[in-house]
């Protein structure tokens, strides 16, 4: 099944961009406090016993530091990460070549892991747990087995989708992980290193403007700080102030919340064609044309932390936050076609 990219201009990553303002040290890296606890003292324990770290799954919504983390991770530990990601493992053949070129102690960093094959992620279960890999060598009657034994390595897997990991794979990472969707002042404190690093001029309320129209997400935030950098030079003097980025991000006409077109078309969705709701997720999937599982992993996280969205029982209900969100009022008690 092919997975649907969630992305747009503003999530998409900038590859040179996102090289330069990578945090690569758990101490330049804002928010996620318990995420953030929890790995560092896996790591100080692990180092402690000089022993490599235990596998690591991180997921979450794009944009959230999952890459960052991988590589604070081995930076941390002192070793090598290679890098790869679930759908570029076609054969069972690549994985084995990755495996068997580690040493001792590297990271092997494994992106979109929701996306390796079934077949190839059967390889993966003995050489995690056992560190064998099992390969057939030779074809028809000669055919056999043979056991590799590797080197002690850690695999870190990322995912923006969970929920389409098999048990199998899920319960074999010891230490699993979820980002959560930033804070505006954490995401002004993001904007305010970046912009140092990038030798831009921001005030603090001017990164705080930029920060509540960033959904959340360090990467449209620092996407967003470039944006208003063009607009500073060239309709400004330069500087970042509140009253400029407000400007700026009007001209590009970003939201005042940042919520994305299909956050949008979401809310949309259950108060039109769903009377608001309770709606669930399958019919309210075909409504928007999207994943079930993207929606519940990635948009409606956002919706929820905002206010303008509730999961209850019976399904997603928007909230009178979210009516006034798309300036409209909720309507009154749940009579269909009052509204
Ligand atoms: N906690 C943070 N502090 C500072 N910057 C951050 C933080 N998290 C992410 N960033 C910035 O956002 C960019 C995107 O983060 P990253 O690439 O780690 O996201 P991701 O979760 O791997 O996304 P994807 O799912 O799209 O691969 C990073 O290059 C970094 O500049
Ligand atoms: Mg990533």
């Amino acid at each position: 099944m092919p997975d649907r990219e969630v992305t747009n201009i503003l999530t998409k990553p900038d590859v040179a961009l996102e090289m330069t303002l990578r945090p690569s040290l758990f101490s330049e890296f804002t928010g996620q406090a318990k995420v953030k606890e929890r790995i560092e003292i896996a790591v100080q324990a692990a180092k402690q016993r000089g022993e490599p770290i235990d596998h690591v799954l991180l997921s979450g919504p794009p944009g959230l530091g999952k890459t960052t983390i991988a590589n604070i991770i081995a930076k941390a530990m002192g070793a090598n990460l290679k890098s790869t990601s679930g759908p570029t493992i076609e054969k069972a053949g690549d994985l084995a070549g990755l495996l068997t070129n580690l040493e001792e102690g590297d990271v092997l960093f494994i992106d979109e892991i929701h996306r390796l094959q079934k077949t190839i992620e059967e390889y993966l279960y003995p050489a995690m747990e056992d560190f064998k890999l099992d390969i057939i060598i030779d074809q028809g009657p000669n055919a056999r087995s043979i056991r590799l034994n590797l080197p002690r390595f850690t695999l870190i897997g990322a995912t923006t989708r969970s929920g389409l990991l098999s048990a199998p794979l899920l319960t074999r990472f010891p230490i699993r992980e979820r980002v959560d969707y930033y804070h505006a002042d954490q995401l002004q404190q993001i904007i305010i290193r970046s912009g140092r690093l990038l030798n831009i001029e921001i005030e603090e309320r001017g990164a705080m403007e930029i920060a509540r129209r960033s959904r959340g997400t360090p990467r449209i935030a620092n996407n967003l700080l470039k944006r208003v950098r063009d607009y500073a030079q060239v309709r400004g003097d330069g500087r970042i102030t509140a009253e400029l980025a407000d400007r700026s991000l009007e001209l590009l006409e970003i939201d005042q919340n940042g919520l994305d077109e299909m956050d949008k078309r979401i809310l949309e969705a259950i108060m039109f064609k769903f009377n608001g709701g309770p709606v669930g997720v399958s019919s309210l999937a075909v409504a928007v044309g999207e994943e079930p599982d993207t929606i519940e992993e990635v948009y409606e996280p956002y919706l929820i932390m905002e206010g303008y969205l509730n999961r209850t029982s019976q399904g997603r209900v928007v909230t009178e936050l979210g009516y006034k969100k798309l300036g409209l009022l909720k309507p009154a008690g749940k009579q269909p076609g009052l509204f």
